[in-house]
């Protein structure tokens, strides 16, 4: 399957063209191929580096290091909890463990039914609201255990996005 398709390749250049030099668009454009395919794949990961003309070991450092770039298709939901001090702090740890139990994963897995994929990343950059969840492209600030349970519930019956 090919990833930078004709399709990509348009939007990538224009994405490209808002920069000084192409490689500075390599962020931007690992976030629009996981806005297509719900994940960066290693051979999107391949396309992307002769795309750009870089290394492939500079491509895969960039995904791997940050934690927002899925390398596995993730579930419907992406639950990523963020687990910085601030959030760890005001119950993030409550938290996390409260999703391994009610969903019966742990950390990087996915439900059986494809719903939920659970993940602890760092800072989110909203510290003042901790502790902090995002939820796809929703944040979900204050959290506490109840808050957390009914916002599962909204996500099981279809609830998304929640706050548009
Ligand atoms: S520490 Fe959690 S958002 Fe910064």
């Amino acid at each position: 399957m090919a990833f930078v398709t004709e399709e990509f390749r348009v939007k990538a250049e224009k994405i490209c063209a808002k920069y000084p030099k192409r490689d500075a668009a390599l962020i931007p454009l690992l976030q629009e191929l996981q806005k297509e395919s719900g994940y960066v794949a290693e051979e999107a990961m391949d396309e992307l580096a002769r795309f750009l003309d870089l290394p492939y070991s500079r491509v895969k450092a960039v995904v791997t290091f940050y934690t927002m770039f899925n390398r596995e298709p993730a579930g419907k939901y992406h639950l990523q909890v963020c687990r910085n001090i601030s959030c760890h702090m005001a119950g993030a740890p409550g938290l996390l463990a409260r999703l391994r139990s009610k969903l019966g994963i742990t950390e990087g897995e996915t439900t059986r039914d494809g719903l939920f994929t659970l993940s602890a990343v760092e800072c989110l950059g909203a510290c003042g609201a901790a502790p902090v969840m995002q939820v796809n492209d929703e944040y979900f600030e204050k959290l506490d255990e109840s808050k957390l349970d009914a916002l599962l519930e909204d996500l099981k019956h279809g609830k998304y996005p929640l706050k548009g």
